[in-house]
């Protein structure tokens, strides 16, 4: 067995993690931390999980003795403690966004603090597996994308790649308000959130900076993104209906062919008909859809914002950066309905 830590054990991402670990067959969980939940069991505060249910949950991420550890603390709280998880040799995937951009003057721009950690930014590892795994295997640290970026790139990246679209991109995406993490927030509270729909993010969501970046790593220039996030009443799931000019005639075989090609060996990615969130929930799935609306492609994407759009990526990541087969523990069903 290898050993995992999970730092954040008692957040939306941390409890995700620790419901997908608990069947994972290679990885065991020997450390859970918590800031104001130590030295509580993770029975206690996850009365669902039975594996690891005796765990105490520790203040101290400096016991990490592990082979890996998962990083799912609020943003620009894992450059603090990176370096000396890096430095006794655990390799790190980060599900926050501290090692995501790779320009400090950008982080700071963005997150409104400077970098703690600016020497691993270039070391770090862009951790979205279809479009580039082979940098994964051999990284020490990896940066998960956030949960747009995922529905986002998984989408768009291999047609901008293959030079079948031009900008501007325009993103109109949907998310349940658990992407908002375990706190409370005046917008994301069940009384604020229930029946309503809320364009918010604009005119820059800090994904936005972050999906530029990629596309220009797959093709520079990145093209325009307009990119409109909206809260919807649901807990998780996040569907991206992109709307995209192709550079010739529209022709859908041709956009469908590309996807064959770049996903043939990517098993979490399906492509077909217009996706519904439940089959994505609880998954590691991304399912893409492209259909023609007034001789237009319209491009739905739909995955789970802490499944494949967080922890479930993360444990991919583990997978490949740990050499496991990628899907170990992660071939889980969605729900039918
Ligand atoms: N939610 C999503 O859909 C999603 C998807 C992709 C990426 N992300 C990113 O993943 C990270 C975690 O997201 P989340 O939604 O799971 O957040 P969350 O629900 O707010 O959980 C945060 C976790 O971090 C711990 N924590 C809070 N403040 C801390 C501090 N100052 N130092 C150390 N630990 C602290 C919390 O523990 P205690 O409160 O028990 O102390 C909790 O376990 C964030 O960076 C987020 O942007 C989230």
């Amino acid at each position: 067995m290898l050993r995992a830590a999970v730092l954040g054990a008692t957040g939306y991402l941390g409890g995700e993690l620790l419901r997908v670990l608990s069947q994972h067959p290679s990885l065991d969980v020997v450390l859970a931390t918590s800031g104001r939940q130590a030295g509580a069991t993770l029975g206690s505060v996850y009365p669902g999980l039975s594996r690891f249910s005796e765990l105490v949950l520790s203040a101290d991420a400096d016991r990490a003795d592990a082979d890996v550890a998962f990083l799912a603390l609020p943003a620009t709280e894992s450059m603090a403690v990176v370096p000396s998880l890096l430095e006794r040799g655990i390799r790190v995937v980060d599900l926050g966004p501290d090692y995501r951009l790779k320009d400090p003057a950008e982080f700071r721009r963005v997150y409104g603090k400077p970098h703690a950690d600016p020497g691993h930014l270039a070391e770090a590892v862009y951790g979205l597996p279809e479009l580039g795994r082979d940098a994964i295997r051999s990284a020490r640290l990896v940066a998960n994308p956030g949960c747009y970026p995922t529905a986002t790139l998984l989408a768009v990246a291999p047609l901008w790649r293959a030079g079948l679209v031009e900008g501007p991109i325009v993103v109109d995406a949907k998310s349940g308000t658990s992407g908002a993490g375990a706190s409370p927030t005046p917008t994301s509270h069940h009384p604020e959130a229930a029946g309503t729909v809320w364009p918010y993010g604009t005119p820059e969501h800090r994904h936005l900076p972050e999906m530029r970046q990629a596309l220009a790593s797959a093709a520079a220039p990145a093209p325009p993104i307009v990119f409109v996030p909206h809260l919807v009443p649901l807990v998780r799931g996040i569907l991206c209906s992109i709307y995209v000019r192709s550079t010739g005639p529209f022709d859908p075989l041709a956009f469908a062919s590309v996807y064959a090609r770049s996903y043939a060996d990517s098993p979490f990615v399906r492509v077909g008909g217009v996706p519904r969130l439940p089959w994505a929930a609880g998954t590691n799935r991304c399912f893409l859809s492209v259909v023609s609306v007034g001789g237009a492609p319209v491009i739905f994407s739909a995955l789970d914002n802490l499944g494949k759009g967080g922890a479930t990526q993360a444990i991919q990541n583990a997978n490949l950066l740990l050499g496991l087969e990628e899907t170990l523990g992660l071939t889980q069903p969605g729900f039918a309905v």
